[in-house]
């Protein structure tokens, strides 16, 4: 595992970004793993420039969002389907069709829904670069604190902390979902390269906890240390209380 430790938010977008960047330059039709959440919109907001500037192309690109609530529809402000056309689709050249995310009306069979998920995922492929923001609680996608983790695309009810740190994008605390659909643990250390980033004070008890050298369920985001190949980015306030001995 590689960690760095950059200066601030701006940093982490711009050296993420590069990053994706440099993957699309080298393969056309790459297929990138997306998170969402306020930790990549400033990787978006760069490769979004990037695109304009003609440095990257998006016309072979396929992308796999990590996770969806169920019951939003995709037209729903709060959706991470509009999130992603908000931060990256709308603004660039990738066919839609190359585009996908996970979606489970209240009416659908979540186990079918996940199955088609994860059998995308492997016509595609596999995924080569997956990014990962991580919750206040060391979850990754909606992957939550549990003594038993699932490997693959499933249906989580939501840890109350994530609930209560989402709220802030939804009218009130009773309007998030209580429930979503994930990529497994397995589904994302299945990926060939993972790069997960983390900014802000809030973040630094889940970066100590994940990249201390213990792995936990307790703490899914340790489970990556087991990966080969991840690259760890956070700004200085994320990356606070970890002690220069794990390092
Ligand atoms: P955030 O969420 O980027 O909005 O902090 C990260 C996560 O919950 O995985």
């Amino acid at each position: 595992m590689d960690l760095k430790i950059v200066d601030n938010y701006s940093k982490m977008s711009e050296m993420a970004a590069n990053i994706v960047a440099g993957l699309m330059q080298s393969k056309k039709d790459a297929v990138l793993g997306l998170a969402t959440g306020s930790t990549p919109e400033g990787m978006y907001a760069r490769l979004v420039e990037m695109y304009r500037q003609g440095k990257i192309d998006f016309n072979s690109v396929v992308t796999f969002n990590l996770d969806e609530y169920v019951g939003l529809a995709p037209d729903h402000p709060q959706s991470y389907h509009q999130y992603m056309k908000k931060n990256l689709f709308d603004h660039v050249n990738i066919k839609p069709s190359n585009t996908s995310i996970p979606h489970c009306s209240g009416n659908d069979n979540p186990g079918e829904v996940c199955a088609e998920f994860e059998t995308k995922i492997k016509q595609a492929g596999g995924i080569d670069l997956q990014v990962l923001g991580i919750g206040v609680n060391g979850h990754i996608g909606f992957n939550e604190p549990a003594s038993h983790l699932r490997t693959t695309t499933h249906l989580v009810e939501l840890a109350e902390e994530t609930i209560k740190a989402n709220s802030r994008f939804f009218e009130s605390v009773d309007k998030v979902p209580r429930k979503a659909i994930t990529m497994g643990m397995g589904s994302i250390m299945g990926a060939k390269k993972v790069l997960l980033l983390a900014s802000g004070e809030n973040k630094a008890e889940a970066v100590r906890d994940s990249f201390s050298g213990f792995i936990s369920t307790e703490t899914p985001a340790s489970l990556l240390q087991l990966h080969r190949d991840v690259l760890v980015v956070v700004d200085q306030e994320a990356a606070s209380l970890i002690k220069s001995s794990f390092l």
